[in-house]
């Protein structure tokens, strides 16, 4: 998988991509993450990418020449299969939206700032337009290393068996059974006993009717 990150603060990513599991990954070649600066292509030698809103209102727009610059250069490079733009207002990132991403070869991600893009850059170029949530990000950025983690640690050969990704929570609608590590007792909280028979049947067992529970006291709207 490549994945292109155009940006006017690529130090907000760096650090995320440089790290764990998404750096492993890039060593190991199963995915390349390449971050480009918008600025890179500003509009003038003040490094303008932003203008004042038609219509007047507080805060800046992205302008389209930078973005669409970028955008032109890359496709003319090789074919990308989306065009993802991270936005409040676009469809929540979940584990069934991750999942389709991370059987994609070449994505770009564009982060938007101060109060987005030119409308006529989504309408022109993005093909996916995705929010992390109900709030407010002061940049795409953060939601861009959000989504690129949550996509590369489902590529395969990124984690090891014991750390499978099949595993997870809201992978099959269920949030994660609790886990334990030694000690065996601590503070007078004992691990359940269960988890120390060596039964594995029988644990497999205990560990479901864990998550369900968990799943239906925390989050019912995942079991409809
Ligand atoms: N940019 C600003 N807020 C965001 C959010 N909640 N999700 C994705 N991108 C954003």
């Amino acid at each position: 998988m490549r994945v292109d990150i155009l940006t006017c603060q690529p130090e907000l990513l760096a650090s995320p991509l440089g790290h764990s599991i998404v750096k492993r990954a890039q060593e190991k070649g199963l995915v390349e993450v390449h971050l480009h600066q918008l600025r890179d292509r500003a509009i003038n030698k003040h490094g303008q990418i932003d203008d004042y809103v038609f219509g007047g209102g507080a805060g800046m727009v992205l302008r389209v020449e930078p973005i669409a610059a970028w955008l032109d250069e890359l496709r003319a490079q090789r074919p990308y299969e989306a065009i993802i733009y991270l936005t409040p207002d676009g469809e929540v990132l979940r584990q069934p939206l991750a999942n389709r991403l991370s059987l994609l070869g070449n994505i770009i991600l564009l982060c938007g700032h101060y109060k987005g893009v030119d409308q006529r850059i989504r309408d022109e170029y993005v093909t996916h337009e995705i929010s992390l949530g109900d709030y407010v990000l002061s940049g795409g950025e953060l939601a861009a290393a959000v989504l690129v983690d949550a996509v590369v640690r489902l590529l395969p050969g990124v984690l090891g068996n014991e750390e499978s990704a099949l595993s997870d929570s809201f992978q099959d609608d269920l949030l994660a059974p609790p886990v334990y590590t030694r000690p065996a007792e601590w503070r007078g909280r004992a691990v359940p006993e269960i988890l120390l028979s060596g039964n594995t049947p029988r644990i497999e067992e205990w560990r479901h009717e864990q998550a369900l529970a968990r799943t239906q006291v925390r989050r019912p709207d995942l079991l409809q």
